[in-house]
């Protein structure tokens, strides 16, 4: 067998700490698949006194990560820190989306120039090999759309909410307790990681450089328990989905609530767990669904690209190389179009109606259906407007102006619907 590939670990927190433990307690089945020994050699952390539930003697300390990158006794890095920035000219292994999704065209060329390998498996989706899957296994294809549930704090939330029929500020403080939402919980609910993680699909999916700026986002502190139950009433679930499709122009990539017919793959996938669709032109759909976060789905991610990278297997990061991506065009989330769930709260009393669908008339927003519960003259009711395929700008200009009506009492709610 060829000689040991020495790892260090930059970062010894939940993913570092699963990637040691794997590679201790899998140590034959990992060898004979990488063709030689995986050995941790060197590791780094900010505190070094911390303990850490696993042994660390026998390998060397580095208080300062960026000194592994020079260190001769380094074949290749796991950098499991976190934050958008990072040291590269080593062949690396990392989990941490923010530094792909922003830095992640720069990181391609330097790669390439050098000849370095950089894997990125565990960064989406901890254990589902979504990205194996879209730059290996399904190449042939021309992939037409990317969906997916890629934050399971979010989807926990909403799993919660809809199960229980809560609101979502009493879940989330439920969540933080339980360890499931970070004490800034803004990453996850703001839509931020789930954009992270659906630029870097976009990109190997659609073989172009990523662009997390043009990534459209809105996360899901504005939906009530209301919305969540009238979805159910009208056959659909509420999910916080990414989305990369193409479309006339371009490329969409977006990170919304969406609601999804109860009967569609991403609609049964409830708590922590992560799932994605990709649809290829000679494949049809392929669903990966399981655990996206935690110490071993993490380690299990890490792990392959470690193999891969052992055997000298080299992919280039986006798919094809710098040259051959393709100049696909974002197209701005205004030029979308779909249909929408619409919520109003309006005082309930005759006309308010009329006077909405007027201006619905008026920007060319056709209705399919229209929900309203109980009568309560004078005071407050919840009507729901379900609108056939309109354009974003159509539904959303229109919307500002029902808005401003007198009758209209709180700032209208506007999911988009989605096949799933
Ligand atoms: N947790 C997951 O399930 C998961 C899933 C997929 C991807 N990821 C990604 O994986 C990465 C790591 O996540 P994590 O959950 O393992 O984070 P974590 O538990 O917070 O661990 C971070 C580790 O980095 C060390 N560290 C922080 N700043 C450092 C510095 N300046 N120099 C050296 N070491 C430093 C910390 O040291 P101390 O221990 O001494 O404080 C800690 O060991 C992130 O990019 C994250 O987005 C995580």
């Amino acid at each position: 067998m060829n000689r040991p590939l020495s790892i260090a670990i930059a970062g010894l927190g939940t993913v570092g700490n699963g990637v040691l433990r794997l590679l201790r307690d899998n140590a034959d089945i990992v060898a004979a698949r990488a063709g030689r020994s995986l050995a941790v050699t060197a590791v780094s952390a900010r505190t070094r006194a911390r303990e850490r539930g696993i042994a660390l003697s026998g390998l060397r300390w580095f208080d300062d990560p960026t000194a592994l990158v020079t260190d001769p006794a380094v074949d290749v890095i796991v950098e499991v820190i976190g934050g958008a920035e990072g040291a590269a000219g080593k062949p690396v292994v990392t989990a941490n989306k923010a530094l792909l999704a922003v830095h992640g065209a720069e990181l391609a060329l330097l790669a390439e120039r050098g000849g370095a390998a950089l894997g990125f498996e565990a960064a989406v989706a901890g254990g589902l090999p979504i990205i194996k899957t879209l730059r290996e296994g399904l190449a042939g294809n021309r992939i037409e759309r990317v969906s997916g549930i890629l934050n399971g704090t979010c989807n926990y939330i909403l799993s919660m909410m809809r199960q229980e029929g809560r609101e979502f500020a009493d879940v989330l403080a439920e969540a933080q307790r339980l360890g499931y939402a970070e004490t800034d919980p803004s990453f996850d609910i703001d839509g931020i990681d789930a954009a992270h993680k659906l630029a870097i699909l976009a990109a190997l999916a659609f073989g172009r450089p990523v662009a997390f700026a043009d990534v459209y986002v809105e996360g899901i502190r504005r939906l009530s328990a209301l919305d969540i139950h009238y979805a159910g009433e009208l056959g659909y679930r509420i999910k916080l989905l990414g989305i990369a499709q193409r479309s006339d122009g371009g490329i969409v990539a977006r990170v919304h609530p969406c609601m999804v017919p109860g009967t569609a793959p991403l609609a049964r996938v409830d708590g922590v767990t992560n799932a994605i669709v990709a649809e290829g032109d000679f494949v049809g759909r392929v669903v990966l669904e399981g655990p996206g976060a935690g110490a071993g789905p993490t380690a299990s991610a890490v792990v392959a690209d470690l193999i891969d990278l052992a055997r000298g297997h080299l992919t280039p990061v986006w798919g094809a190389a710098a040259a051959e991506l393709s100049p696909d065009a974002s197209v701005p989330m205004q030029l979308h179009s779909g249909c929408y769930y619409l919520r109003l709260m309006v005082v309930d009393r005759p006309g308010v109606i009329a006077d909405v669908t007027a201006v619905l008339r008026d920007f060319g927003v056709s209705l399919e259906s229209m929900l309203q519960h109980g009568r309560a003259p004078g005071e407050a009711v919840a009507v729901v407007l379900v609108t056939h395929e309109t354009g974003e700008a159509a539904v959303r200009t229109a919307l500002a102006r029902i808005a401003s009506l007198e009758a209209v009492l709180e700032e209208p709610t506007l999911i988009r619907i989605e096949p799933g």
